[in-house]
């Protein structure tokens, strides 16, 4: 389905590398999201045919409407790949000017191509001009840190470049995860570009979603730690806030599990993959929390307490430390029940470091 006509109002599943694998996207499309971003891809490594970049730009049949994102800062390699995932099914390219990790940056990709607003609007017209009328998206952060703030020139060159919609992570390079999203800046840009724009930060409830509306004036939302945490997240934009006990959690933990043997098969190896892929979600879905008993909610930049893990499945739940996902990973992959009492006993770090510890995400 065309993505803007499925943007306004929608909850966006962001791009996440490892995060927004095709099974887990397949898993929230089930859970209620409509647009859904795949993990960032390389353009130059899909022109050397690297094998695992072209599983990046999979789409899933049930996908109603799946944008790749590409990395990149050569105009003429981004057009030519844009070119390629769209004749792949995608519904929409974006291009990554967020990503902090030096490897990438250091290379003149993602947040330190944002720091070039020209090279910005080029990369884009080219991929407008490849792309023959499947829309072109940009994600941005608000600059490289606090002294370099230059959202608004970004999202302006890539508009005038022709993009179609511009997503912004209210947030520096340099802050990484450490302060709250600004959604003022967000609806700065909202009130700067005449394209839709997507605010992106810290959204865990429904009630995240309305006031970071309110505040931005934003088109829609996009979603990343939230969608990993709560994949049931966009169902709750529809029927409202869930409290789901430990089995409803546990069974959709399983869902994904079924999903991933079926997208990457059955044999050992394949396992050995998602039993990798199920470990590193366990680290996100520990993270989750109900609303605290006095009606106020937990955030998304601190680890909250867990009064609220009264049984022993809950407890299990919320553990942190690998030696209790893997378990768990395990039990979901033998699709064998779990005992919470069989599970390996917490270590005493785990006992201690359970409240108030940074998310680091
Ligand atoms: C595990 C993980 C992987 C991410 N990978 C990407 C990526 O490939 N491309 C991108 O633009 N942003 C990536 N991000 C950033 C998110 O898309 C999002 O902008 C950021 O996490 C803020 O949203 P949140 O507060 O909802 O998590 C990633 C985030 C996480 C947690």
């Amino acid at each position: 389905m065309p993505f803007l006509d499925l943007l306004p109002g929608s909850v966006v599943l962001g791009p996440m590398t490892k995060g927004s694998n095709l099974p887990y996207r397949r898993l929230c499309v089930e859970l209620g999201a409509r647009v859904t971003v795949g993990e960032m891809t390389v353009a130059r490594r899909l022109k050397q045919k690297h094998r695992s970049e072209f599983a990046l730009i999979r789409r899933a049949p049930e996908e109603p409407c799946f944008g790749v994102q590409l990395a990149g800062n050569n105009p003429d390699e981004m057009a030519w790949a844009a070119a390629l995932v769209a004749s792949r099914g995608a519904d929409f390219v974006d291009v990554n000017l967020g990503c902090p990790i030096d490897y990438f940056t250091s290379k003149g990709l993602g947040a330190a191509l944002a720091r070039q607003p020209k090279r910005v609007q080029r990369i884009v017209e080219e991929m407008v001009r490849a792309l023959g009328g499947v829309p072109v998206t940009v994600k941005i952060r608000l600059g490289w840190n606090s002294d370099h703030l230059n959202y608004l020139d970004v999202a302006k060159a890539a508009v005038d470049g022709g993009a179609a919609a511009v997503f912004v992570h209210g947030r520096t390079r340099d802050a990484r995860y450490r302060f709250a999203a600004d959604w003022d800046a967000v609806g700065e840009v909202v009130r700067a570009v005449p394209v839709p724009v997507i605010g992106n930060g810290d959204l865990l409830f429904p009630h995240d979603v309305e006031a970071a509306r309110q505040r931005s004036g934003c088109a829609a939302v996009m979603v990343a730690r939230g969608g990993l945490i709560k994949p049931w997240l966009f169902r709750e934009m529809t029927e409202g806030y869930r409290e789901l006990t430990a089995d409803d959690r546990l069974a959709i933990y399983q869902r994904y599990v079924a999903l991933a043997l079926e997208h990457w098969g059955d044999h050992d190896r394949a396992r050995a993959q998602v039993a990798d892929f199920t470990r590193w979600h366990f680290g996100f879905w520990c993270r989750y929390a109900p609303r605290r008993p006095d009606g106020s909610w937990p955030g998304m930049q601190e680890r909250e307490d867990l009064v609220f893990a009264v049984t022993p499945l809950e407890r299990l739940l919320a553990r942190q430390d690998q030696a209790a996902h893997a378990w768990l990973t395990d039990r979901l992959l033998a699709n064998e029940a779990v005992d919470p009492e069989a599970a390996p006993p917490p270590s005493d770090e785990e006992v201690d470091g359970r409240n108030s510890v940074q998310v680091a995400g």
